[in-house]
């Protein structure tokens, strides 16, 4: 197989490949910024939506939707968006501004299309929730929209495993790799991490959106700083594919590093309490 004789070439054409995805919608990044800042406001977030009609639309569609169970409608978006609330609009912003990377099918993770967005969006609530625990402050804004984007090099990295998953796993259970992550690296040349690295950079990101992405396996490595909101995420991701939600053949082939525990303040008992409440929430949520 091609990938696996040539990693070097492998790696720059994936990464050539970043440059081609396309960019994000104006508003989202907007809206990724507001929440970087030190205090995220419903006003600016509502500026940035009003200017973007196909926005305006799905926020209505998800404040009117039978979960709010409101009488009368909510025809506007300064009642919309604290009724839903700074993830939702995160979420729904996303989702419509760079839908096509989420819906896509990651065949070479053996995935089916949507579940990608399912386990993103279970990190995500499990990320916020962590976030509570922190033994510093973490924002769990951020946590959750870095929750969503965390596997976002999937979506490149996936066709370039061709059928390799397989192997891969066979190659974990025979301890010949130690992870499915390691693996991409070897096979690669560049692993998920790093391209989701890339196309935040591309997409402008965030800087602190940019680490999580980049160090979720390896939260140890993240600079200082990150490390708090990393290890949330590292162990959100855990928690998401721990609950049965992964993304294919990959899911439950990346270790916990348990060094979360110097930044987040968990025990065993709440970490199992923790994955009842994402179930949970995550139902109400998944419309
Ligand atoms: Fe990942
Ligand atoms: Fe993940």
């Amino acid at each position: 197989m091609e990938v696996m004789k040539n990693p070097k070439e492998t790696a720059r054409k994936i990464l050539n490949a970043v440059k081609t995805v396309p960019v994000l919608s104006s508003s989202a990044g907007r809206i990724l910024q507001i929440i970087d800042s030190s205090n995220p406001s419903i006003a600016a977030l509502v500026n940035i939506i009003r200017n973007d009609s196909p926005l305006t639309a799905n926020i209505l569609k998800a404040a009117n939707s039978a979960f709010y169970g409101l009488r009368s409608e909510v025809s506007s978006i300064d009642q919309a968006v604290p009724l839903i609330g700074i993830d939702e609009v995160v979420r729904i912003a996303l989702r419509s501004g760079v839908s096509d990377v989420f819906e896509k099918e990651l065949t070479g993770y053996k995935g089916v299309a949507g579940e990608f967005w399912k386990h993103d969006l279970r990190a995500a609530i499990a990320s916020h929730k962590i976030a509570s625990y922190g033994r510093i402050y973490i924002s769990p804004e951020i946590a959750f929209t870095g929750g969503l984007l965390h596997d976002i090099g999937k979506a490149i990295v996936s066709s370039y495993l061709g059928d390799v998953s397989k192997k891969i796993v066979e190659a974990i259970d025979r301890g010949v790799v130690k992870d499915f992550h390691e693996a991409e690296k070897r096979l690669l040349g560049v692993d998920h991490a790093m391209v989701g690295f890339e196309v935040a950079r591309h997409w402008n990101l965030p800087e602190i959106l940019q680490n999580i992405i980049r160090y979720h396996h390896t939260p140890s490595e993240a600079p200082e700083m990150f490390k708090p909101i990393v290890y949330c995420v590292h162990l959100g991701d855990i928690l998401a594919m721990m609950a049965g939600y992964g993304t294919g053949s990959d899911t439950l082939y990346y270790p916990l590093d348990d060094r979360y525990s110097d930044f987040i303040d968990l025990s065993e008992d709440e970490l199992h309490l923790l994955i009842l409440e994402i179930d949970e929430k995550f139902e109400q949520v998944n419309y």
